[in-house]
């Protein structure tokens, strides 16, 4: 597992927005169900939903496939997945970057709005490779270097801190994809904007996705909060004739087969 990724943080921060989630989670909605027509018609197939959360797409595969596996590194996540979804879905409590699989066992890996969250992106894709079997899929959506862009820029003219996280570039994913063992042979971009009363809606949206995960940021309290004030300032260059706050989501969607040896 690489070094750098606290991935306890990353579970906490999710497991916090267990319950608010399925309120907040209008991006993962529309994304997850962009990739539905990429799922084979076969239905006795293994399939594994990488990355979970409430299981709102678990449960939809758990209606078309012989066997699904919901795999999430949150504790509250899962748990809240267990009381909510088709009882036939087995829940895993395991992290992306060590899939407690064997060798070639899975047919077709789910993963929406997961991946952004994996630096090391070279790292579970090997790790993906690993389980699926030759001919296996790995349909996705993830985050691209654009998302969030107003936030960015407002929060730069206040300081240096990092506020957002980084997001990959198509051509850092398409490398990734493309190689010797394996072929991303669908993909697609879409920009979405959502729309925010105030900046503090977005924020809270962010917080209820367990996506406020950056880096330590230097400032705190009181400081922190000033700084706040500028930012939401800033962000009132971007604001909408109607007097709406846009915030602009760049996903990239692909569908990646594993090739024969
Ligand atoms: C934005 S949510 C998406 C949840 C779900 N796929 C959906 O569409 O509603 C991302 C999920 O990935 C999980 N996650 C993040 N990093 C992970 C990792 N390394 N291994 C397993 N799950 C991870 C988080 O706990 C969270 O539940």
């Amino acid at each position: 597992m690489p070094e750098n990724i606290n991935l306890s943080k990353i579970a906490r921060s999710f497991g916090s927005a267990s319950e608010s989630y399925d309120i907040s989670a209008r991006l993962q909605r529309y994304s997850g169900k962009n990739l539905m027509p990429w799922l084979p018609n076969r239905n006795d197939l293994t399939v594994v939903d990488l990355g979970s959360g409430t299981g709102f797409f678990t449960d939809i595969l758990a209606s078309r496939y012989h066997q699904v596996i919901g795999l999430d590194i949150s504790t509250k996540m899962l748990e809240f997945a267990k009381h909510n979804r088709n009882e036939s879905i087995v829940w895993l409590e395991a992290d992306a970057y060590q899939l407690p699989f064997a060798n070639g066992s899975i047919d077709l890996i789910y993963s929406n709005l997961m991946i952004q969250w994996c630096e090391a992106l070279p790292v579970l894709k090997a790790e993906i490779i690993r389980v699926l079997k030759p001919g296996g899929l790995f349909i996705f959506s993830t985050l691209v270097d654009g998302t969030l862009f107003e936030l960015k820029s407002s929060w730069a003219q206040v300081d240096d801190d990092k506020h957002v996280i980084d997001f990959k570039t198509e051509q850092d994913l398409s490398a990734i994809f493309n190689t010797d063992e394996s072929k991303l042979i669908e993909f697609s971009n879409k920009d979405i904007v959502l729309e925010y009363e105030n900046v503090l809606h977005l924020a809270k949206e962010l917080k209820g996705l367990g996506a406020n995960q950056v880096p330590k940021k230097q400032s705190k309290g009181l400081a922190g909060k000033d700084k706040w004030q500028k930012m939401m300032v800033s962000y009132q260059d971007f604001l909408e004739p109607s007097g709406i706050y846009p915030a602009t989501y760049k996903v990239f969607s692909g569908l990646m087969v594993k090739l024969n040896d």
